[in-house]
């Protein structure tokens, strides 16, 4: 997507320099700076300060730290303990997991002498595909956005709610929840959005920064927020993303995301959930009971990061000395709250049949 007119994506291949580049999303939306990855323990740092995040986007990082690591020693014990090692970043979103299977499953074969170059064009292909995926899951998503337009007074926008930042910058381009948006903005269907800070880190912030780059109409509300706007009929949709889709469809995303949940179903406002299908753990069916759910550090509730008054980028602090915080980062809805899945195939119901036949081939192949 464009920032300033130029085309980006959250992450790319620098051939002169034979290295990634990311956007170091952590001073984001204030500040736009790249950063170039040359180490082993630069790619995790990235990975675990969120420097890259969303699940996607972790996901097609994680295959370029295959590469390097394939560059670097492309024995069998290098892989595999770059496999174990690049796992251990994050442990909710599934697609980190999902990619380095991927990568491993091409490079165990292969005699050693060709890995490095087979691991790297295979990151390229997976960050290609991520860029098709998200690009259809806006075409089927805008077909709900549209077909909600046809039944509201010429002119006046959809009004859709989303939660954390499941745009391009937590893919390798589109979003997953923000690809239908984008696709209705492109095609002349009035939106506004409610983008919810998503305390702590507020990833909505980022959410707000990409719509804004785009021209989309949105206001940034506090998380307590939706509720309110659903009970006065103000919100026509919610749109979220997902870290990890069990396989009878509940969703486990950014914490917050089962509370609105609860308020759609209570106002009855469809809740759709965007996803690649490298979202989707088939080994897992309960999420609450099944998902891990990442314990992050308590710094990131007592603290609070933005831009100061003379301009530069700082942290205060919002508790009282001594208070202790509690942040687990991810919740799971259960998918009887979930309208619909909107997928790179199209759109399913949140049911072990609903997406075993939107995904036979993947449903048998990846439980086993
Ligand atoms: O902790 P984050 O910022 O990596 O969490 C991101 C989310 O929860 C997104 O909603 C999710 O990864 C879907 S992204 C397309």
């Amino acid at each position: 997507m464009k920032v300033n007119g130029t085309h980006y994506r959250s992450l790319w291949w620098d051939a002169d320099k034979n290295a990634l580049q990311i956007i170091d999303q952590r001073w984001l939306p204030h500040d736009f700076r790249v950063q170039q990855i040359d180490t082993l323990t630069e790619f995790a740092d990235a990975i675990v300060e969120m420097r890259v995040r969303g699940a996607p986007l972790i996901g097609a990082t994680a295959a370029y730290a295959m590469a390097l690591a394939m560059r670097l020693d492309p024995s069998d014990s290098a892989m595999n303990k770059a496999w174990e090692f690049f796992n251990a970043t994050r442990p909710t979103a599934i697609n980190l997991r999902w990619a380095l299977n991927r990568c491993r499953d091409l490079l165990r074969p292969l005699p050693t002498e060709m890995r490095a170059s087979a691991a790297l064009t295979l990151a390229h292909e997976m960050a290609d595909e991520d860029v098709e995926v998200n690009r259809m899951i806006g075409v089927h998503g805008l077909e709900i956005i549209r077909e909600i337009a046809s039944k509201k007074p010429a002119g006046e926008p959809v009004r859709l709610l989303t939660h954390c930042n499941a745009g391009w910058l937590a893919t390798v381009d589109w979003g997953t929840a923000t690809s239908p948006m984008y696709h209705a903005h492109d095609a002349d269907i009035p939106i506004h959005v409610w983008v919810d800070e998503t305390r702590p880190r507020n990833q909505g912030a980022l959410t707000s920064w990409e719509l804004g780059c785009h021209g989309i109409d949105h206001q940034y509300i506090t998380d307590n927020a939706g509720g309110h706007l659903m009970q006065h009929g103000q919100v026509d949709m919610v749109i979220t993303g997902t870290d990890r889709t069990t396989r009878r469809g509940d969703v486990c995303n950014k914490i917050g995301t089962y509370l609105k949940a609860l308020a759609a179903r209570d106002n009855n406002v469809p809740f759709y959930v965007a996803l690649p299908s490298s979202t989707i753990d088939w080994t897992v069916d309960d999420g609450v009971a099944e998902i891990p759910i990442e314990e992050r550090g308590q710094e990131e509730i007592t603290h609070v990061q933005g831009r100061l008054a003379d301009g530069s980028i700082g942290t205060v602090q919002v508790t009282p000395d001594g208070t202790a915080g509690g942040n687990p980062a991810f919740d799971v809805t259960p998918n009887r709250l979930v309208t619909g899945l909107i997928t790179e195939r199209g759109v399913c119901e949140a049911s072990p049949k609903g997406l075993a036949a939107m995904f036979p081939d993947r449903a048998e192949a990846d439980a086993a």
